[in-house]
């Protein structure tokens, strides 16, 4: 627990002590139709570590998000670790190329633009296969960079159908893996990873506000999921009275938190108000044992999982 009431857990074998709430900054990103200017993301970055958050994701995909937290927070470097991504465009023009040449040039502009020395967790973007990881010895790339104190940790951001066999691998200290009430196809993947001795950071743990009324549904879609499904999948699961009290979106960051494997999950916001909202939901802690276990038997019913 940090002093400001977020439960911590262990980053697997990372041994990072991280808060269970966690930060996505995809979010500063001006991908869904709207511009975030530099202020709004100072702001909320700052709101992120003053209420106590020290885990934060971010991708040199994300825009320009590297470079807001670089400008935002650099001056308070030690009160976070860092996460970010490779094989993103960055010595290639486009798509995710997993060479040497490309997997340094994302590390190198990573460290620049975040004003910083080292990354704790640099993940590879994208899922790719273990051929297309063993094509150009990517893995050896970032262990060559770990063993400059460039990178600390070597993660994956990993989804089906490649998620088991680079849990399998045992070279990747993390993973981060898509979880929520209307996304759980990788449900028993995410205790795979723990079992393996790896951390796991949950991505899309609030499904993209998509619950929330003011988003209703059809505002925002989570990228692997067809967009009519988590609607149909949380009508027909039916839990209004499992509810008690909370608003679908508290609920549904519950029972993200509830997976008992989870070590972080990295909501996404661009605003503190949902911060705040998201930061009360998180001190409430995972679901009782028995409204999960029931959530999770109706959302199956409902063609979740
Ligand atoms: N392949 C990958 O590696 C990959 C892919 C996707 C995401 N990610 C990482 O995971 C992080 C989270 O993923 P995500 O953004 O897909 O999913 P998410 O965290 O479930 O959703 C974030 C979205 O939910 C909205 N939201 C958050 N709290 C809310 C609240 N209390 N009420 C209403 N809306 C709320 C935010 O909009 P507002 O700004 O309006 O609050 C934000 O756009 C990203 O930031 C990124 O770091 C990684």
């Amino acid at each position: 627990m940090t002093g400001s009431g977020i439960p911590t857990r262990t980053l697997g074998r990372t041994g990072l002590e991280v808060t269970v709430l966690g930060y996505g900054a995809m979010s500063l990103d001006s991908r869904f139709g709207r511009t975030i200017e530099p202020a709004q993301a100072n702001e909320v970055l700052n709101a992120v570590l003053d209420a106590g958050i020290n885990f934060i994701d971010t991708s040199p995909d994300y825009g320009p998000s590297e470079e807001m937290i670089g400008q935002s927070i650099a001056n308070r470097r030690d009160e976070y670790f860092l996460a970010t991504k490779c094989g993103c465009p960055v010595a290639v023009e486009q798509g995710h190329v997993y060479t040497r040449e490309n997997i340094e040039a994302a590390v190198e502009q990573s460290l620049r633009r975040m004003r910083t020395d080292h990354l704790d967790l640099v993940q590879f973007h994208g899922s790719p296969s273990r051929e297309a990881l063993e094509e150009h010895d990517a893995i050896g790339a970032l262990v060559d960079l770990k063993q400059q104190g460039k990178v600390r940790f070597l993660g994956m951001s990993g989804t089906l159908p490649n998620l088991a066999d680079h849990i399998g691998m045992g070279v990747f200290d993390e993973f981060q893996i898509p979880y929520s009430a209307v996304q759980r196809e990788h449900e028993d993947l995410i205790s795979a990873a723990a079992r393996a001795g790896a951390g796991t950071v949950i991505r899309g743990g609030v499904a993209r506000g998509a619950p929330s009324p003011e988003k209703y549904w059809d505002v925002r879609r989570l990228p692997e999921v067809p967009p009519e499904r988590p609607r149909e999948i949380w009508e027909g699961a039916d839990l209004d009275d499992l509810l008690d009290g909370a608003n679908p979106m508290e609920f549904t960051l519950r029972f993200t938190l509830s997976h008992p494997d989870l070590h972080t999950t990295i909501v996404g916001t661009a605003s503190t108000d949902h911060l705040r909202e998201n930061l009360e939901a998180a001190r409430k802690g995972p679901l009782p044992d028995d409204v999960y276990q029931e959530a999770r038997r109706r959302l199956e019913a409902a063609g979740s999982g």
